[in-house]
Formats: structure tokens, sequence, C-alpha cells
């Protein structure tokens, strides 16, 4: 088996793991050039690693059968998090189960009843950005996807609930942030002890108010438009509503998968803004004429395109023997759809390296290359979420100020958990805008309302 796998780096085993954790991107390009469209990893400890970038194996590897290829058993360093039924974890017929409860509460109909609260959200946070000064958005966007997700698919009201749950899941996160402590061999070791023992005792605390909430929530019944309030009226193929387990997994899983991707998101979308005027300009023109939002939709993909904030989807466990561009992959094997490098693929996009949104208003993304949210019926289940959170902040910023660059220039790029984002110390200088005349008209038409 082992001779058959595609080519990839003879380095050491150490020196691939340092190059794939530390340089992510970087790495995957100099594979790239040496090694053509897939090639095969070796990291300490793991089975061979092959990363895909060809958009025909890409589409058999999204397509392939629920038995022969398991990226849930490819994700089991959440489970401390995210809990044994989280969807994100499981493979084949219980994954599917899983996934039709969920799909109704994140279809991107139902996301539409959640604009207002988003909105709202947003022009706050926004409002209290400080202006005329570098400031590192980083932070504050985190704040901002975390209150929304607490918001909008927990469900939580402002007040102590929400403050303490706020702080709670806040330290819980942090320790993810660090994916060492994620490693079984660490959890195993640690456990009840020192930090790990800390993290233990949070989630505890966590987990005890989210069945309060659960449970409330199930009492009072309710008319809510949040995407806890879906799942309530979810039921399993025998007509029973989802266990409290699976309603905290599912949330957590959502809070994992949802807070920190699209906080990493929209800090690359902010860094890029501030180094284009003249797409920041064409975002202005559009958002005053007021009339359809093609470009921002189309900035969106391209920001989704140029920064994918998780370069590779998950990975995929071979199961059953499976053959893909003429290779045979034995079980075993770990498969890898690369977004980074099929958005970096020249023969796909012309000058990937350019920021240029036009191109999608020319083409728009296709299913097997433009793939930031992976693919299949692994396909990011909170998509129509996330890129209705970006459009919205995204509005709410650009309504109130135009961004310049203030700080090194986002040439590297850093992990922050299992994401890839802007260096922390990008910093961008927000001016507040002039009102439009279209803009006055309906402030001044607030104002006597
Ligand atoms: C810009 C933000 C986001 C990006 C770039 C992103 C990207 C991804 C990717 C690449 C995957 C793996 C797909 C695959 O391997 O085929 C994934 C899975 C998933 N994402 Fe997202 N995601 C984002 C936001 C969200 C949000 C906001 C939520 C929920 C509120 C969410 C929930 C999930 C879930 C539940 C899965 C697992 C689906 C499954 O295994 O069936 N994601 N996401």
């Amino acid at each position: 088996m082992e001779n058959s796998l595609p080519p990839g780096p003879r380095m050491p085993s150490v020196l691939q793991t340092i190059g794939w954790w530390s340089r992510p991107t970087a790495f995957l390009e100099r594979c790239r050039a040496r090694y053509g469209r897939r090639f095969t990893i070796r990291l300490v400890g793991q089975s061979p690693f092959v990363l895909l970038s060809d958009p025909d194996e890409i589409k058999a590897l999204f397509q392939a059968a629920p038995d022969v290829l398991h990226p849930g058993e490819g994700a089991h360093i959440l489970e401390p998090v995210v809990g044994p039924n989280s969807v994100i974890l499981l493979d084949e017929g219980p994954h599917l189960e899983q996934r039709k409860l969920l799909l109704p509460a994140f279809h991107g109909e139902q996301m539409q009843r959640l604009s207002g609260l988003m909105t709202e959200l947003a022009e706050r946070e926004v409002a209290s950005w400080p202006l005329d000064e570098p400031v590192a958005l980083q932070p504050q966007l985190r704040r901002l996807t975390l209150e929304i997700i607490l918001r909008a698919v927990f469900g939580l009201e402002r007040g102590a609930q929400l403050d303490t749950l706020r702080e709670l899941l806040t330290e819980m996160l942090a320790f993810g942030d660090s994916p060492v402590s994620l490693l079984p061999p660490a959890q195993a070791l640690l456990a009840g002890r020192g930090r790990f023992g800390r993290f233990e005792r949070t989630g505890a605390q966590a987990d005890q108010l989210i069945y309060e909430l659960i449970d409330e929530r199930r009492r009072d019944g309710d008319g809510a438009d949040d995407v806890l309030a879906l799942l309530l009226q979810a039921r399993h193929g025998d007509g029973s509503p989802m266990s409290a387990e699976e309603l905290r997994d599912e949330l957590m899983t959502a809070l994992v998968a949802g807070h920190e991707t699209t906080a990493s998101q929209l800090a690359w979308a902010a860094d890029r803004l501030a180094r284009e005027p003249a797409v920041q300009g064409r975002l202005h023109d559009e958002l005053d004429a007021g009339e359809d939002e093609a470009y921002l939709t189309a900035t969106i993909q391209e920001i989704l395109r140029h920064r994918p904030v998780l370069p590779n989807a998950e990975p995929r466990l071979v199961k059953r023997p499976i053959e893909i561009g003429g290779i045979e992959y034995e079980p075993g094997v770990v498969l890898f759809a690369s977004a980074y490098l099929i958005h970096h693929d020249p023969a796909i996009y012309s000058e990937p390296y350019a920021f240029r949104p036009e191109r999608f208003l020319e083409q728009p993304p296709g299913t097997y290359t433009w793939i930031p949210f992976g693919g299949g019926r692994r396909r990011c289940l909170g998509a129509s979420f996330a890129l209705l959170e970006m459009k919205l902040v995204l509005t709410a910023l650009l309504e109130r100020c135009t961004l310049r660059s203030a700080g090194v220039p986002a040439v590297t790029t850093r992990r922050r958990g299992i994401t890839i984002r802007p260096p922390r110390d990008s910093m961008v200088v927000l001016t507040r805008r002039a009102p439009t005349r279209a803009r006055a008209a309906t402030g001044a038409r607030e104002a006597a309302a």
C-alpha cells in the first residue's frame, strides 16, 4: 500500500509536522510545486495524509459512499468539547440521522429569520469600535461572532444567564486554542488535574446551564426564531424528540464549528478590504444605491476563496479501499480535499493570488472548485448561517466606516485553534463615512418616526 501512495516530501516526519502546523499554507504550496496536485505527507504518530486538489478527484472524494470514508472518525479530538452525539463526530447511518434532524434548523430560508437579530448585534458592536486610530479587529470580531451564536443559536436573551454562559464558554474555547491540549494522550494524562481539570470543571458548569436552558425552553414552549427553537421541534424517524444530551452536543458543535471560523473569516475580510480601496468604493456605491447585493456576495465569495480559514476540509479516513484518479487508497489512509490549493490553482483561477471579486460576477463558484465549506454529505451545516452573518456584519461595518490598513502587511498567516487567521498585530483605521443623501434621508425619517 505504502508504495502506491502519491509521492510527497521525504524529510523526517518531525519536520513535516512542524511545517504543517506552523506554516500551513506555505507548506502545502511547496509540496504542490514539487509533487503536483496530490501528494502524501507524514506527520508524527499519524497515518499517512494524502492531500488532493484536482477537481475531479475532489468530486470523487465528496461523493464516496458513507461506508467507504469516515470524516467523523477523523475528527475525534473534538469529542471532549462537542460530546459524543455531535454530527461532526458521527459516520454512516448515525451521521445521516443526526444531519437530517439539524438540516431544517440551518436551512437558508430559516436563516433569514435571524437577519434582524444579527443586524442589531452587528450594528451595536460596530458602533462601539474606536474611530481614527489603529485598532486590532480580531478580538472585537470574536466577541461579536460569539454573541451572535449565543443569541441566534442558543437563543439566550440578554441577562445573567447569557453573561455566565458567555464567560464559561469563552474559557472553554480558549483551552481549545492549543491543539495539543485536545490530544487524547494529554487528556488521559491530565484528567482531573491542572489546566485540563479546570477545563473539565468549566465544562461541567457550562453543561449544567445549557441543560437548564433546554429544560426551560421545553417547559415554556416557544415561538422563538433561534436555532434551538427549531431543534426542539425536530423529530427522529420514530417520532421522538432530540434528547437533552443530543441538543447540548449540537449546540456545542455549532459553537466550536461556527465561532472561530466566522471570526477569522471576518478578520480576513476586514484586513483585505482595508487594502483594497477600489473594492471598498464599489461596495459603498452598491450599499448607497440599495438595489442589489451582487458585488457584496461576490466579495464574500472571493474572501472565502482567497483565504479559506480551514485550508483543508475535514479529514476523511479510508475504511474500505477506494480508487480515486487511478490510485487505490487502502483503509487507514486519511484523505484531505485542499481548499487552499484548489483556490490557488492558476489553471482554475486566473491570477489566483490577486483579490478580484469580479471573477465571481463573471462566473459563479463551482461545486468542486470553490470549497471553503467542504462538500458532499459533510458540507458545512452552518454555511448559510455564516454567509448571512458575514454579509450583515460587513454591511454594518461598511455602512458606518471606511477601512484603511495600519499594520504589518498580511503576508503571513497564523493558526488560531483549527483556523488560519491574519497576524494578531494586523491593524486597521476606521473612519466615519459621511452620510449619503439616501442614508441621510432614511436617518431623518427614522428620527422623525
Ligand atoms: C466562515 C465560516 C465557516 C467556515 C469557513 C466553515 C467551514 C466548514 C468546513 C470546511 C467543514 C467541513 C466540511 C467537509 O469536510 O466537507 C465544516 C463542517 C461543519 N460546520 Fe462549518 N464553517 C463555518 C461556519 C459554521 C457555522 C457558523 C456553523 C454553525 C452555526 C458551522 C457548523 C458546521 C458543522 C455542524 C459541520 C459538520 C457537518 C458534518 O459533519 O456533517 N460552521 N464547516
